[in-house]
């Protein structure tokens, strides 16, 4: 390969980006970057230190203490690794607040292009056709109903043994986060107008991943 391709993938939570995303880049023999995850690791790291994440000051008082790296698609916290716990729900409650911040998203961002400058990537995440890879060789717009969105969290969530939370909690819970990703000022969730719709509501991940892998091979 001559030079690095980049795949950038948005959409909103819930809508199978990830999955699609990793199994994409191992089928392409290219890098996975899993950003959602960067702004968890963020997160566990303000939520560690006792800091209020909804004061930007104080969420913004770590960056320059702060190491976030992946490597063989394990994400490393100041080098520890943190895969497992930053699926948990103090995490998911409280990264939105995180990732409205101006500075930690401008630090992320170049961290994520660095990444993408150094090898070929699938990049998922809420910026990445607008902010991140504007100039990417494909760009998709990943997504599903609400309803069908919280059905497939709420069957992971029972799957991994978790018996406190109702589907209607869960629907609620990924539209206040709809809500908060695409209203907030910096760099809310939009499809750009050159992003291929992607739309998994009926759609079973072998689907999706032989439609992605379809169109970038057709060459879009
Ligand atoms: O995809 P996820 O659920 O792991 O994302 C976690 C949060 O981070 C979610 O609230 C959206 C935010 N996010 C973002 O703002 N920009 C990205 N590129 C990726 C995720």
């Amino acid at each position: 390969m001559t030079r690095n391709y980049s795949i950038a993938i948005d959409g909103p939570a819930g809508a199978g980006k990830s999955t699609v995303a990793k199994i994409v880049a191992n089928e392409l023999n290219f890098e996975y970057i899993d950003t959602g995850a960067m702004y968890r690791a963020y997160t566990l790291k303000v939520l560690q230190n006792n800091l209020d994440p909804k004061n930007q000051d104080e969420v913004n008082s770590l960056l320059d203490s702060t190491d976030i790296s992946f490597s063989n698609n394990h994400i490393y916290l100041d080098n520890k690794l943190v895969d497992d716990e930053i699926r948990d729900h103090r995490i998911s409650d409280n990264v939105s607040y995180i990732a409205s911040s101006k500075e930690v998203r401008e630090r992320m961002v170049s961290l994520q292009q660095e990444m993408a400058s150094r090898k070929s990537v699938v990049m998922d995440g809420r910026d990445i056709t607008t902010v991140v890879l504007p100039d990417a060789d494909y760009k998709f717009f990943v997504t599903a109903s609400v309803e069908e969105r919280g059905r497939r969290r709420y069957l992971e969530l029972i799957d991994k043994g978790v018996d406190s939370i109702t589907l209607e909690g869960i629907i609620e819970d990924i539209r206040r986060r709809d809500e908060i990703d695409s209203t907030r000022e910096e760099s809310p969730l939009t499809r750009t107008e050159d992003s291929i719709l992607v739309d998994t509501t009926d759609l079973s991940i072998e689907e999706t991943v032989d439609l992605i892998i379809n169109l970038v091979k057709g060459g879009k």
